[in-house]
């Protein structure tokens, strides 16, 4: 969704400004904005991508090296010129750029702007112009007493013209990262529009006042005690946020896939045993868990439903898998015997957060997987696992999907040790396929298997609707496929239990709809062909997906793709990434927008 850079330094702050923001585009954004003093305010604004934005600045010399800039999602407003942030206050003097919501902003304008004339129809105008409002003369006081009357959450970012050595930045319940330079300092709401500049980053706290100079940052807390900041080193490098050669950000980062596999089984594995140094877990407490919920969204949900079968095959214990929105809303039972599992590559998903507090309200222990180091949901959990993909730049999640199913396979591993239910021998096994699994992977994205990919994703160009079925964790699978395809390449695509499609969706299959069927795990293959027959009975076009050596499927179905064998249940980590590249050449085949499809945003911070 939206995203926030600011700089002050030596060097023209227009260049650095675009630049972040043109790291912060994949969030997804409808509009851009810029302001930097100069003698007084300068700010511009273009509805639609940054290069529109680019284009307006291109004659516009300016020299100023202090500034803030934006790229909106709409919430309050349509994207236009006037809704683009970033906003200023009547009087001039106060500059704006927020994320997040204000949530009584309505009521702030009845109680105290009455007489202002409003340039934009956002909640954000409102906090430019309560600082110009009451402004008198002293920065800090003026920003402390409109940050209490905010409700909501925010990253907020404000330039004042009557500071020019400074920006305050602050946060509530919203990502802030602020990078320490050289004789020059940067504030960003995501750490990729840092990286070309510094890889040494302060995460703030809630609460937290960052008063960001040239010569350096001072943070204070809210009754304004001055506290120390941890700096940070960032491990990725600024080309992990470049395409490097490939055509698009989602391709670069399927074909990441083995390496992430290598280093989480790096940083994990040791003499062939799992190990969690951050997770203080005993036999006691491992045997404790009676219940697991998993609560996500999307991709990360779907993650979440392979796990529940891991969970429960290896470590015993019952699952149940929610979608975050609708998590508490449903009042579950949970007790402080209950593990939550709180699963987000940003971390920042505003639904994931909001379950994860309703686990944590009900006394139950959270783990987070997340991809973001220092993220919400990392910064509320009791524990976290980090990811470690790398960033993930692309609407469509891949790599943090295949690294969010690694990690529940190591977690439920380490369970079952704890809990006693694991022989050594099925241990052992299990570590070892996980360990080939790099390279069966970089298999399946052999140089032959892309291009007949690419081939079979052609078939799909003028395809309307498009089922995936399945079964078990082929089902979970199915659903990852489907969303894949859906949301890049804008086809209806329904995943279905393939036992189910005959009590009514039957109906819905013929000629017109082709059918990707996977039949990969072992134990529901004979019932999965009986499936596919029924569906090429009604004349619908199948491409089934089987493990190398599956039996009679090539005489039942058009086309099939026979995918490197490892033991079932590994197999949906190797059986997803056939998926995620037909949804790709799919795309690309239809001219889609593959990195940042319509309406869609990286990162979706609003319930
Ligand atoms: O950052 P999160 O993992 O919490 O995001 C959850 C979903 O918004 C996300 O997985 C979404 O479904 C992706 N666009 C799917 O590719």
């Amino acid at each position: 969704m939206c995203g926030i850079v600011g700089f002050i330094g030596v060097r023209p702050a227009k260049d650095i400004l675009l630049d972040g923001l043109a790291k912060l585009e994949y969030r997804g954004y409808d509009s851009a904005g810029i302001a930097v003093l100069e003698d007084g305010l300068e700010v511009e604004k273009s509805v639609g991508k940054l290069a529109n934005l680019v284009e307006k600045l291109k004659d516009k010399e300016l020299n100023a090296t202090i500034g803030i800039g934006h790229t909106r999602w709409a919430t309050h407003g349509k994207p236009s010129d006037a809704n683009a942030h970033p906003h200023t206050s009547a009087n001039k003097k106060f500059a704006v750029v927020h994320n997040g919501i204000i949530e009584n902003y309505l009521q702030l304008k009845e109680d105290y702007l009455n007489d202002v004339c409003f340039q934009s129809e956002t909640d954000t105008e409102v906090v430019a112009q309560l600082l110009g409002k009451f402004y008198d003369g002293n920065l800090e006081e003026t920003v402390r007493r409109v940050l209490a009357l905010l409700k909501g959450s925010y990253t907020l970012v404000i330039l004042c013209s009557d500071y020019p050595d400074l920006l305050i930045a602050c946060r509530k319940a919203n990502p802030l990262v602020l990078g320490v330079g050289e004789g020059e300092n940067f504030i960003a709401s995501d750490v990729p529009a840092l990286l070309a500049y510094t890889r040494n980053c302060i995460y703030p706290n809630d609460g937290e006042l960052c008063f960001v100079k040239r010569e350096g940052i001072t943070i204070k807390d809210s009754e304004g005690k001055i506290i120390e900041p941890k700096i940070k080193q960032i491990l990725w490098n600024a080309e992990a946020v470049e395409k490097n050669g490939y055509e698009h950000y989602m391709l670069k980062e399927i074909h990441e896939q083995p390496d992430a596999f290598r280093r989480m089984l790096k940083n994990r594995l040791k003499d062939g045993k799992v190990y969690f140094e951050e997770f203080t877990w005993n036999k006691e407490q491992a045997k404790k868990w009676r219940k697991i919920h998993i609560v996500a969204c999307g991709t990360a949900y779907h993650s979440g439903l392979v796990g529940r079968t891991v969970f429960e095959k290896l470590a015993k214990i019952p699952v149940e898998v929610e979608i975050a929105s609708e998590f508490r809303y449903r009042e579950p039972m949970l007790d402080e015997d209950t593990l939550v599992i709180a699963i987000s590559q940003s971390g920042e998903t505003a639904d994931t957060k909001a379950a994860l507090e309703e686990g944590k309200s009900k006394g139950c222990k959270v783990l987070a997987l997340t991809n973001v180091v220092d993220s919400a949901v990392a910064r509320e959990a009791d524990y976290v696992f980090y990811l470690q993909a790398g960033p993930e730049i692309s609407v469509a999640s891949t790599k943090a999907y295949t690294t969010m199913l690694l990690a529940q396979y190591l977690l439920a591993i380490y369970l079952a040790d704890l809990r006693e239910c694991i022989s050594q021998d099925a241990y052992a096994s299990l570590v070892h396929q996980l360990t080939l699994l790099p390279q069966y992977a970089e298999k399946i994205m052999l140089e032959e298997n892309l291009k007949q990919l690419a081939k079979l994703a052609e078939e799909y160009h003028d395809t309307e609707n498009l089922f995936f079925v399945g079964r078990g964790m082929d089902w979970a699978i199915a659903l990852e496929g489907s969303l894949k395809l859906k949301e890049i390449s804008y086809i209806h695509a329904e995943a279905y239990a393939a036992g189910e499609l005959k009590h009514g969706t039957l109906a819905l299959i013929t000629d017109k709809t082709p059918v990707i069927a996977l039949a990969v795990q072992g134990k529901t293959y004979d019932k999965t062909l009986s499936n596919i027959k029924e569906i090429k009975a009604r004349d619908a076009k199948v491409l089934a997906v089987v493990k190398e050596g599956a039996e009679q499927i090539d005489k039942v179905v058009d086309k099939v793709l026979y995918l490197p064998a490892m033991d079932d249940m590994v197999m949906p980590i190797l059986s997803v990434i056939p998926l995620q590249l037909i949804a790709y050449y799919t795309a690309k085949d239809r001219g889609c927008s593959i990195d940042q499809p319509r309406n869609l945003a990286k990162s979706v911070t609003v319930e």
